[in-house]
């Protein structure tokens, strides 16, 4: 192993080659996550990607596991290369390695970036002792269309709450030191407006304003970026006629220039190549100019920099100073995390047998039960009993195991998981007071499978309908363009309501859903998301009342598919709808303008009570600050918590302002029969947006604020921002 003076000394050594042998990222053939896929083939490929290794022509590596490989190959880019650069090894690690925490989406229900930051942190944990340095996670882009399937990797539809969980995300997947063992490097992305695509519909174009752009998409990456975070990655789609992956504009003006971002970009994955598809570039060489010039460091999988930035580099279409700096932000960031001090930091052959994989399956269990919603719960049907009651429970979700962990898992650890009937029963003082009946297949009637749920609905005193979204309908490539049941399911909550046995229904979702017929109008409706490795036991939880349920939505319920995109924070029309009067105003001729379920909304088994909002002043000076109180009582019969809410309103602007936006949110726990204050402090910065000349800041005039329960909620009060 050579000794490592300085990120400048090894540079001034590199040829041309080995440069841009840093700003490539291979699929990791040497431990490829799925061995058993072509195994010949696999073998061969790992030996070309040695060679490539030992020439100095790979730099980084994705989505292969194990320490004892992953030591080898280490061994053969410290050893046996010429100058000795280690690899750096990145993976999807996105909501949990082994143990499995509930979808990114699910978690932002909890609206408690700490516990988000909690679950990082373990995820960070087990990765590193697969042999990982580096994950492409948080996915924070900003979801306003329920179509698209993507959202489920994120935070939902609020900058302000996206960018909380941004920011907490990184500092739990990094930790306090980037040169332990176990700090894991992170990366937002998709930068950016990649939620914004046309339609829901994944990889699809995106038109937008600039102060759309900017007010909402760009935060939680700023935020991310503010936390610590030292890579990002590219997305897919194009922006106004851009492709991100080669906006000079974002990568270079936004990234760079107005954010003074230190870290490299790399691509999601083969987006340089894209560049020909879009229509953008004409040939590959064209796509590796336009891509690279652009801002994008490091390409990944397509081979492109590899094949031609180095003619281009000849040609003079391509400076060496931007490949050097290119190079210096990628090397750099293996010095910060000591892998040059350390190559084979996080390849511990003993990390592994060392996790607490107990401590993990208890903060999944937590993380779980606060993703959960309580949307609905006429009469106070839940919490249950858990004994003399006899409980059908009813579904397609109600003995599988493969839709537990919800999109984008590619290591977790299917040993580990809970099902919804395992945890269910377990939790019963009578285990055989629980009758399981699948009813019909995801998307398909069964033989039987009606007449099998409707007897066991008419036998039971209450049914747990485990209906929704199996796990393939969202993430990746999966928009949809009803967001609805499928039919099959449909019909089985409407053949088990027809008995007239009350029903719980335990949604599975990636997305917010457009409820109907028996589904939505059940008694009680728990929105479940994919809750990870302890589904079963967080679920019963919730339904036997050991943990009150304390998570709001992230995400706007529409009432309607059509209604999307639907998100609270729209701006407003000038013709907006009215409680007494619907003719000729912003509505749908089916249906409202509004949610079935707003942003923010969420019950309890106890509850909460509002007084009105107060200001302690009825101006805010430009340099001065507000404060905005609220009491809360918990009126109901047991203790509970409540995500405390603090939206605001500017009443005229230099462009149309959003009918509300989120400006602070904290969950208190409230003994019943207690009370307690709740105050947000406001300045004249948390009212500031893209104004109509471009710049940001606020403007001056009245604002309504509310602290509320939900987005829909509460009463407002006013003041004014007085000019500076
Ligand atoms: C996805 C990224 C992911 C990458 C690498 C892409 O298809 O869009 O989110 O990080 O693959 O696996």
């Amino acid at each position: 192993m050579r000794t490592f003076v300085s990120v400048d000394a090894l540079l001034d050594e590199m040829t041309l080659e080995e440069k841009i042998g840093q700003l490539g990222i291979f699929a990791d053939m040497l431990r490829p996550f799925a061995p058993g896929i072509n195994p010949e083939m696999n073998a061969r490929n790992a030996s070309e990607l040695t060679e490539q290794i030992r020439a100095g022509r790979v730099g980084s590596l994705f989505n292969g596991i194990g320490v004892e490989q992953g030591r080898e190959a280490q061994r053969v880019a410290v050893e046996e290369a010429r100058l000795g650069i280690p690899l750096l090894f990145g993976a999807d690690v996105i909501h949990g390695m082994r143990t499995v925490f509930p979808i990114p989406l699910g978690e932002a229900a909890s609206f408690e970036p700490a516990l988000a930051e909690r679950t990082a942190r373990v995820a960070a944990i087990e990765a590193t002792a697969a042999g990982l340095h580096w994950t492409f996670a948080p996915a924070v882009d900003i979801a306003r269309d329920q179509r698209w399937g993507r959202g489920a990797e994120g935070a939902g539809e609020d900058p302000f709450l996206g960018s909380a969980f941004a920011a907490a995300r990184v500092r739990g997947f990094q930790g306090d030191d980037l040169t332990a063992d176990d700090a894991l490097l992170a990366t937002p992305k998709h930068f950016v407006g990649y939620g914004a695509v046309m339609g829901g519909l994944d990889y699809n174009s995106v038109e937008i304003a600039e102060g759309t752009l900017r007010d909402v998409h760009l935060p939680p990456f700023k935020a991310a970026i503010d936390a610590g975070a030292l890579t990002v990655m590219s997305a897919f789609n194009d922006i106004n006629g851009v492709p991100a992956s080669a906006h000079h504009g974002l990568l270079t003006g936004v990234l760079r220039d107005e954010w003074a971002f230190r870290g490299f970009v790399v691509s999601d994955y083969t987006a340089d190549f894209e560049l020909i598809a879009h229509g953008y570039a004409e040939d590959e060489r064209d796509a590796t100019r336009v891509a690279f010039n652009a801002g994008l460091d490091m390409s990944m999988q397509s081979g492109l920099y590899g094949a031609h930035l180095a003619d281009l580099v000849r040609s003079g279409e391509v400076s060496i100073e931007t490949i050097d700096a290119s190079v210096r932000r990628v090397l750099e960031i293996k010095r910060a995390i000591g892998l040059f001090d350390n190559p084979y930091r996080s390849l511990d052959a003993g990390a592994d047998a060392a996790l607490d994989l107990d401590a993990h399956a208890a903060l999944a269990r937590d993380a779980a039960r606060r993703s959960i919603v309580l949307a609905r719960n006429e009469g106070d049907l839940l919490p249950l009993p858990r004994a003399g009651t006899r409980i059908a429970l009813i579904g397609p979700f109600a003995q599988d195991r493969d839709n537990l962990e919800g999109c984008w898992t590619l290591f977790g650890d299917k040993r580990l998981h809970v099902n919804l009937e395992d945890g269910l029963r377990a939790a019963l003082e009578d285990p055989s007071s629980l009758d399981v009946v699948p009813g019909c297949a995801f998307e398909a009637a069964i033989d039987g499978g009606l007449d099998a749920a409707v007897a066991a609905a008419r036998a039971a005193d209450v049914v747990l309908l485990a209906v929704g979204e199996p796990q393939g309908f969202s993430g990746e490539a999966q928009s949809r363009v009803a967001i609805t049941l499928p039919p099959a399911q449909q019909a089985l909550a409407e053949a088990v309501a027809a008995t007239g046995t009350p029903i719980v229904v335990l949604l599975r979702n990636g997305r917010a859903l457009a409820l109907e017929g028996a589904v939505r109008d059940a008694q009680a409706i728990l929105v479940t998301w994919f809750l990870g490795s302890q589904t079963g036991l967080a679920v019963a939880d919730i339904v036997f009342g050991d943990a009150n349920p304390s998570a709001r939505l992230p995400v706007s319920f529409p009432v309607h598919s059509g209604q999307q995109p639907l998100f609270y924070n729209r701006m407003r029309t000038g013709r907006p709808e009215l409680p007494d009067m619907t003719e000729f105003k912003a509505r749908w001729r089916e249906g409202p303008h509004a949610p079935l379920y707003a942003f923010g909304h969420g019950l309890s088994y106890t509850r909460f009570d509002y007084a009105a909002t107060t200001v302690d002043a009825a101006r805010l000076a430009w340099d001065g600050t507000l404060t905005v109180s609220a009491r809360i009582t918990n009126t109901g019969p047991r203790d509970g918590e409540e995500v405390v809410q603090l939206y605001v309103h500017d009443r005229v602007g230099s462009r149309v302002r959003p009918i509300r936006e989120l400006k602070g949110f904290r969950k208190i726990t409230l003994a019943a029969g207690t009370s307690e204050t709740v105050s947000f402090t406001l300045d004249r910065h948390a009212l500031a947006f893209t104004r109509a000349d471009g710049t940001f800041g606020a403007e001056p005039g009245r604002f309504d604020v509310w602290i509320a329960p939900a987005s829909d909620r509460g009463e407002a009060a006013t003041f004014e921002l007085l000019a500076g």
